[in-house]
């Protein structure tokens, strides 16, 4: 069934939303959408996307009618080395949304992933587009299956709850969820955030990981996160990294 949008709007009616069949990446409707002036906090989704982006130039698997995908607007007052946060906040919001509407217990593993029961359920990519920032989500929501390539890491929330789940009521919860961690971060500064992505992530503080950075692959136990909301890495060949980027993976 497509996403009821009048239940969105009836519940949202100051909210610009766009909601498509069908589109190659929410992003680039979004960016088109903030070059034209659109207000903060438009979002633009769509039932299916034919090319949809991940994080490191990835594809993002998006069946029609079956995840949520969408690209909100944003128009923060913060500067621009502040959007590791962002999408912290980000995370937390999807985390907290997906709890209160599946009853599961979500992990967030640094810094864009959700996970259940150690796999994908949900990943974010923030895009800065002038002075906007071009928030993506994908979540996957009522997926059976999965491609052979993404099998052994991905989860939907249908999978995990063994239950069918409203995707209306959790984009309501996850739209409010993403204001309040964004005026959080807004108006108290970067602290709170990381506080709370401390305690929501078992990623964060003393595990043992692996960091794939394309170029080299760096293994160690995570410290916690810098000021900035940059992981601390201790490397098992000695001293502590500051890792900006990555592909964080588990190791045990
Ligand atoms: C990742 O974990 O690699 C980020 C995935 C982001 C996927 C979403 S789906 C909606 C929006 N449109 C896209 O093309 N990508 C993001």
């Amino acid at each position: 069934m497509p996403l009821d949008v009048d239940a969105i709007i009836e519940r949202m009616p100051e909210r610009q939303l766009l909601w498509l069949d069908t589109t190659d990446s929410t992003m680039w409707d979004a960016q088109r959408l903030a070059e034209a002036g659109c207000p903060a906090g438009t979002i633009v989704g769509a039932e299916e996307q034919t090319a949809g982006q991940g994080r490191y130039g990835r594809r993002w698997h998006s069946p029609p009618g079956t995840g949520l995908y969408f690209s909100l607007v944003l128009r923060p007052k913060l500067p621009p080395e502040t959007m590791p946060l962002v999408t912290m906040a980000l995370g937390l919001a999807a985390g907290e949304a997906i709890a209160q509407t599946t009853g599961l217990t979500p992990d967030l593993r640094w810094p864009n992933d959700v996970l259940l029961n150690g796999r994908k359920c949900a990943g974010i990519l923030v895009q800065m587009h002038g002075a906007a920032v071009i928030a993506g989500m994908g979540l996957n929501v009522n997926q059976v299956e999965f491609p052979e390539e993404i099998a052994a890491i991905a989860t939907s929330m249908r999978r995990e709850a063994g239950l069918g789940q409203e995707r209306e009521t959790l984009l309501i919860a996850l739209l409010e969820s993403i204001d309040r961690h964004v005026q959080l971060l807004t108006a108290s500064g970067k602290e709170p955030i990381l506080r709370l992505f401390t305690q929501a992530s078992s990623y964060v503080l003393g595990r043992r990981v692996m960091v794939d950075q394309g170029d080299r692959v760096l293994i160690g136990t995570t410290a916690g996160l810098d000021a900035n909301g940059f992981l601390l890495l201790d490397q098992e060949q000695g001293g502590r990294s500051v890792i900006m980027t990555g592909g964080v993976r588990t190791l045990s």
